[in-house]
């Protein structure tokens, strides 16, 4: 298939840390030759340890990999202390808020504010090195404040993402036995205070026996329900709190986060990562892959709910001592130029977003960019979701003004940073494709039985080595993790990290992905399991049997699809369009807003192979009205296939 392509801007690439693809070869080509050797250099470059490592890989155990063994660091010395020499009063986060209020907040006040938290933590709440922390914050600077406070003390963090339900909280809570959570009364969406605190109030009303205090960040001042004994006031607290706090030895190894995730199956999984792997690649792809510059301004919109906002808001930009904008508000609030107003402003030079919001912004003021001075950008980025190349082309245009390239970023929440993605100054971009596999990383798209894919056909997405940034283990459940990952594909004889998408591999190596082959749903770059949406949705009194498939959508790339059977009901039950608002609550309920069905359909079966297992692609092609091109013999009811097609369509 022959695409367009699109070069570096030549002025732009003169100045890029990798110019040109010579340069990315001799990198990716080092990686290849001497893997440890590699990796040893860039650790011993970028980190300031502490004390050095012994050993820079030891597979012993794997796939339970280890990096830079027995090293000592800590990440908040790396994204703060470090820089105190050359940039204490440079601008570490510029915040806006989603009514227009702003804040600079320099690196010696970062430094300092996540001293006095970290201080209040450790001494007022009585928080070890080890002891999980969860939050459930707003897009404010202090969320930002307590994960690098967490890191600082040796704290797990895990961010559960604003959106998410009591429920969904609860369960996240529990399962990483957090001893305090640190939340907001809420903030602001649309010049309107929105809540938080009630939500961990509900979670907590149950089975959260762990948990010994609450601490809560006051930002919109809207009543909220105190708890004598267990919620503290952040605002009174934290002025009484030393500036100092000498950060805790961490060893390399040792867990920094969790990050809950869906998978094909089950519940989230609490996604580990270790100290110095993901710090280092954290800040070497934001040198990479945003070539972020002394005097840059870099936004990235993402919620720090998610990986992207935790390596590319928080920890990426800090380590490579940059400007993280962090925003409060919505990019199409109060118009779909909100976002370009804040690029003139501010003169951001990296901006980086998700396909949806691209297409959103695109629908809402496709020439909105126009009112506006967006020359400051150099490059721009996309993540989370496949990008259609209508999307690509205009964000390419409208707002890159044809200069800038676009960086299709392709990785996951278990990657811990970029895998795949174009340098800005050297790779030659096709629209709508994450090219090649950064240096160092060894991705490639493969059969199951671990033979490469032909050029143009469909393969599965791996990385048949192990990388510094990667999952060490799921939280409290080392077999989820190997099966989870390591259990699909088996290259030479070894499982290799299969990532659960699809992608294709031209004849020039360029790699498009395609998208999950797993149950997961991708639904605005948010990633849903089908096995979790199915299991909120049989909460429902009426509903016997379900299941949910992605649908392709315009807009939000996937929408969710849901096939309901109900159990024997009497007349008592109404309309469908009043099943599926009341199944939609319960969606809310289990997981949030988030994760409810665009189509609910009722339909009078499913249809099943005689082992019992649902045959969800005929489901897919259903949803998409599609003709069924599955051989449909081997069910143990072929004729349900058409019952469920005059369902749909009916
Ligand atoms: C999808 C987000 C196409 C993919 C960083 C992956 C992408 C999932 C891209 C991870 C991209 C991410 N092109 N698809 N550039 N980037 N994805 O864990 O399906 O929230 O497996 O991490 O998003 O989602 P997660």
């Amino acid at each position: 298939m022959l695409k367009e392509i699109y070069y570096p801007d030549r002025d732009f690439a003169k100045q890029a840390r990798i110019k040109n693809m010579c340069e990315y070869r001799d990198l990716a080509g080092w990686a290849k030759e001497d893997y440890e050797g590699f990796w040893d250099h860039w650790a011993k470059e970028k980190i300031d340890w502490f004390a050095p490592y012994e050993k820079v890989l030891d597979e012993s155990d794997a796939p339970f990999y280890k990096w830079f063994v027995g090293g000592k660091l800590n990440v908040s010395h790396q994204c703060l202390d470090r820089h105190l020499d050359q940039r204490k009063n440079k601008a570490a986060i510029i915040f806006e808020g989603d009514r227009g209020d702003k804040q600079v907040i320099t690196y010696l006040e970062l430094y300092r504010n996540v001293n006095r938290f970290a201080n209040l933590l450790r001494n007022e709440f009585g928080v070890k090195k080890g002891d999980r922390v969860v939050l459930y914050m707003p897009m404010i600077p202090e969320a930002a404040y307590a994960m690098l406070a967490c890191a600082r003390i040796g704290a797990i963090h895990s961010v559960v993402f604003g959106g998410f339900s009591a429920e969904a909280l609860r369960d996240r809570i529990i399962d990483a036995q957090a001893k305090v959570i640190i939340t907001a009364d809420g903030a602001f969406r649309k010049d309107k205070p929105y809540m938080l605190k009630p939500v961990v109030d509900t979670a907590l009303e149950e089975g959260c026996d762990s948990v010994e205090k609450v601490l809560v960040v006051q930002r919109n001042f809207e009543d909220i329900v105190w708890i004598g004994g267990r919620d503290y006031s952040y605002n009174e607290l934290i002025g009484q709190q030393s500036d100092t706090c000498e950060p805790e030895v961490m060893d390399s190894e040792d867990p920094l986060f969790l990050l809950y995730t869906s998978g094909s199956t089950g519940k989230p999984k609490g996604v580990q990562h270790a100290q110095a792997g993901y710090i280092l690649w954290a800040q070497m792809t934001m040198e990479w892959v945003f070539d972020v510059k002394e005097n840059d301004t870099y936004w990235c919109t993402a919620d720090i709910g998610w990986i992207t906002g935790h390596t590319y808001i928080v920890y990426g930009p800090l380590a490579a001592g940059a400007t993280t904008v962090m925003f409060e508000g919505v990019p199409t609030y109060p118009d779909a130029g909100r976002a370009w107003k804040m690029v003139q402003e501010y003169r951001i030079n990296q901006f980086y977003t998700a396909p949806t919001a691209i297409r959103v912004l695109h629908k809402l003021g496709e020439h909105e960019p126009e009112k506006y001075d967006l020359s400051s950008l150099k490059v721009l980025g996309t993540v989370g979701e496949p990008i259609d190349p209508p999307a690509w082309k205009w964000y390419y245009e409208a707002i890159g003004g044809g200069r800038c390239t676009i960086v299709d970023t392709w990785w996951q929440t278990e990657t811990g940073g970029h895998m795949i993605s174009p340098l800005p100054g050297a790779t030659p971009v096709k629209p709508a494709c994450a090219t090649f596999p950064l240096p160092g990383i060894m991705a490639e798209v493969l059969e199951r039985d671990g033979t490469p894919v032909e050029p143009g056909e469909q393969g599965l997405l791996c990385i048949t080595k192990p990388w510094p940034s990667m999952i060490r283990t799921i939280w409290g459940d080392p077999e989820r993790f190997k099966k989870s990952y390591f259990g699909d594909v088996v290259k030479e004889g070894k499982p290799v990290y299969f990532s659960g998408d699809g992608a294709v591999i031209d004849e020039d190596g360029y790699i498009t992905i395609t998208g999950r082959v797993d149950d997961v749903i991708n639904v605005s770059g948010h990633r849903l399991g089908t096995a979790e949406i199915e299991a909120a949705i049989k909460k429902h009194p009426h509903v016997a049997e379900v299941a949910v498939v992605g649908k392709p959508d315009d807009l939000k790339g996937e929408s969710i699809f849901a096939f309901v059977v109900l159990k024997e009901v009497d007349d008592s039950f109404g309309e469908e369009a009043e099943l599926a608002k009341e199944i939609n609550e319960v969606i809310a309920q289990e997981i949030g807003n988030i994760a409810k069905a665009d189509t609910i359909k009722v339909v009078p079966g499913l249809p099943k192979t005689r082992s019992g297992k649902i045959m969800r692609r005929i489901l897919r092609s259903i949803a998409k009205g599609e003709e069924i091109k599955q051989d449909i013999s081997t069910l143990e009811d072929p004729s349900i296939v058409a019952q469920i097609q005059t369902c749909v369509i009916g």
